[in-house]
């Protein structure tokens, strides 16, 4: 039920998504001049909340554009309507919902949808994760060196000893490609299918981030704060990998290697 009202949901979104995507359509902005906000993703969260709340009346919702419905439910979902909003503006077909379910403080269902390239990630604890109902898994790269790896950037500059810009330099003076996407969550379920090794970034919120962890955990990966720690969605740093090259490329992000 609870899956089914999951897919349901992420499906409802990506209609939204793809209805407005390439139309015309409102922009407004929040802090940030660059931090957009379209009609569609009010339009899309709004469907999704409905869509869980006809099933679900009582559980707790967390939506990036219309905040917290607390309830005392051991329920949460954790909605991005879309990830990826300044792609998702500009035409650039790299955008997604993001939707994840937390029981008593762990994320036990997740699904990341890009309707616009039809791929559908999923992950369920201790069940796997998949792409279109094909199991997916992480890369088996050893070496960061070797890696291809995808981060992001805050909407405002964030300057601090290894920050964002500081960890880009130190990998690119290396020669290792790193990609920048636009979509915290579409990086995080790409790391789960193998097509990058890993990814970093310094400012994420939970809806950015918290379906992709369980979608990169159930693929094999390792997902940590910039300590090592274990992956909280309520913390801003989110380091991905395979799990092989995790501890070498935790090192460039702190610059301790
Ligand atoms: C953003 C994307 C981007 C990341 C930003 C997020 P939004 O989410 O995930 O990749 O770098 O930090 O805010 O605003 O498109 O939902
Ligand atoms: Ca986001
Ligand atoms: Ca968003």
């Amino acid at each position: 039920m609870l899956k089914t009202t999951l897919l349901e949901a992420v499906q409802a979104g990506a209609g939204v998504l793809k209805k407005y995507f390439n139309g015309s359509f409102k922009i407004s902005h929040k802090e940030g001049i660059n931090n957009l906000v379209t009609e569609a993703d009010h339009a899309a969260e709004k469907i999704i909340i409905d869509t869980i709340l006809k099933n679900h009346p009582n559980h707790f919702i967390l939506g990036e554009e219309s905040g917290e419905r607390q309830t005392d439910s051991d329920y949460k979902w954790i909605i991005d309507p879309i990830d990826g909003t300044v792609n998702f503006a500009h035409g650039i077909p790299l955008c997604c919902v993001s939707i994840a379910l937390e029981k008593k403080g762990e994320i036990i269902l997740g699904a990341v949808y890009n309707p616009l390239i039809n791929e559908l990630f999923f992950a369920e604890k201790g069940k796997g994760a998949t792409l279109n109902n094909h199991h997916i898994h992480v890369s088996n790269q050893t070496s960061v060196l070797k890696s291809c790896l995808v981060t992001g950037f805050p909407y405002t500059y964030l300057d601090s000893s290894n920050g964002p810009l500081q960890v880009f330099e130190r990998l690119i003076r290396l020669g290792i490609p790193v990609r920048r996407l636009g979509s915290a969550a579409i990086d995080l379920c790409w790391v789960a299918a193998g097509r990058f090794d890993g990814f970093y970034e310094h400012k994420l919120e939970a809806w950015d981030s918290a379906a992709g962890y369980l979608i990169v955990e159930e693929a094999g990966g390792r997902v940590t704060d910039f300590t090592g720690d274990s992956f909280s969605p309520y913390q801003p740093h989110v380091l991905a990998t395979n799990g092989k090259i995790h501890e070498e490329l935790r090192s460039f992000v702190n610059n301790t290697r």
